[in-house]
């Protein structure tokens, strides 16, 4: 369903009022969490912390055993996506086996919690298991456990999960399929992107199917490899339903201006868009350094301006950031010399960009 819309641009007052201290208690508009500011049909959502970067670290599974934190992703968002828990990495302890314990989990909040679910994700040259990534496969074994794994992993959500990342990251920096990484574009040939969708598509046909990346949020180089890619699906009458972008953001590399236009041309051909992993991480000198109060103002700024882009594109209809508080954070461990880029602060405080988000939604409601 299209969302309403209305406000087209940031106004000064949405901002001026984001930046202000929340007053917790007050009654009013300001009580209002994220999902309950948000038009009607426009999801707004949050990665689910657990595995990946945080197997390495010193604390249990956030999701499971951190309540504080699992209860206000209930409360401030309507739409989840398993950080690391539908990954390959996690699924598939070995060729014959399936673990879906915490996935489930999730799933099954996700219902509880009246929210949606993105699927993440089924091809993608990161995260897959050893067996698989260091066996000894002929083709068309390789292509057998790939159907198999698509046609269970999606049949067992059938019909609760609203969206799955199919393609994750295919193409590289240089704007060219991943057919040296990704273990199945080099195995398999780039013919197997049609077939993923397809099958993903004959195992829940009411889930929406998305391509996903990184440094596509503006019109430049790889997001026009993405518009190729795409015509070239649809044209083959191949079910890919939606593009989304990452949205890994950093001040440090600018504002990507032309997010809109770009979201816009892919609902052009008749695409669903999304932001899908929002963050926007700032340079820190170490662990326990939040940022400065400019960096948190600048950061703000940017979250508020990613999600009107995404508010005033028609096709854009989710905005997910990718872990809600920095206590859980993928960025300082990925990115030296970073840190601080979620909406919530280690103690779960909300940060200006929190309040920069949910003046943006109510403006545009
Ligand atoms: C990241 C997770 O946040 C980490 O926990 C994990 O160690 C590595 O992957 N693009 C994606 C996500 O599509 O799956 C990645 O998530 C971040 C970049």
């Amino acid at each position: 369903m299209p969302k309403r819309r209305q406000a087209t641009s940031i106004t000064a007052t949405a901002l001026a009022l984001a930046l202000l201290p929340l007053a917790p208690g007050a009654a009013g508009e300001a009580d209002l969490t994220l999902r309950d500011s948000a038009p009607q049909g426009f999801h707004i959502g949050s990665s689910v912390a657990g595995g990946g970067h945080l197997d390495a670290e010193d604390h249990p599974d956030p999701f499971t055993h951190d309540k504080a934190y699992t209860a206000l992703l209930g409360q401030e968002f309507d739409s989840l996506t398993p950080e690391n828990r539908m990954k390959w990495s996690e699924l598939r302890p070995s060729e014959d086996t399936y673990d879906f314990s915490l996935a489930d989990r999730i799933v099954e909040f996700a219902a509880r919690k009246d929210q949606e679910v993105r699927g993440h994700a089924l091809l993608w040259h990161q995260q897959n298991p050893d067996w698989l990534e260091e066996g000894d496969y002929s083709e068309q074994e390789l292509r057998q456990i790939l159907h198999e794994h698509v046609t269970t992993v999606v049949g067992r959500y059938k019909g609760r999960i609203h969206q799955w990342d199919v393609g994750n990251e295919l193409i590289d920096d240089d704007s060219r399929l991943r057919t040296e990484e990704n273990i199945w574009l080099r195995e398999l040939g780039p013919e197997v992107i049609s077939d993923v969708f397809r099958w993903a598509h004959a195992a829940d046909p009411e889930a929406e199917l998305f391509l996903n990346d990184y440094s596509i949020e503006d019109v430049n180089d790889k997001s026009d490899a993405y518009l190729d890619l795409v015509r070239e699906l649809l044209a083959d009458g191949v079910p890919v339903h939606g593009l989304s972008v990452q949205a890994h953001l950093t001040p440090a590399a600018g504002y990507p201006e032309s997010m809109e236009e770009n979201l816009d041309r892919f609902g052009d051909l008749g695409l669903r868009t999304a932001l899908s992993e929002v963050d926007v991480r700032v340079e820190t000198s170490g662990e326990g350094d939040g940022g400065t109060e400019e960096q948190l103002s600048e950061q703000a700024d940017f979250y508020a301006r990613a999600l009107q882009a995404c508010l005033n594109a028609d096709s854009c209809t989710s905005f997910t950031v990718w872990g809600y508080t920095d206590r859980y954070s993928w960025i300082p461990s990925t990115f030296p010399g970073k840190g601080a880029g979620a909406i919530m602060d280690d103690d779960l405080k909300p940060k200006p960009a929190y309040g920069a988000l949910r003046e943006t939604l109510r403006s545009s409601g």
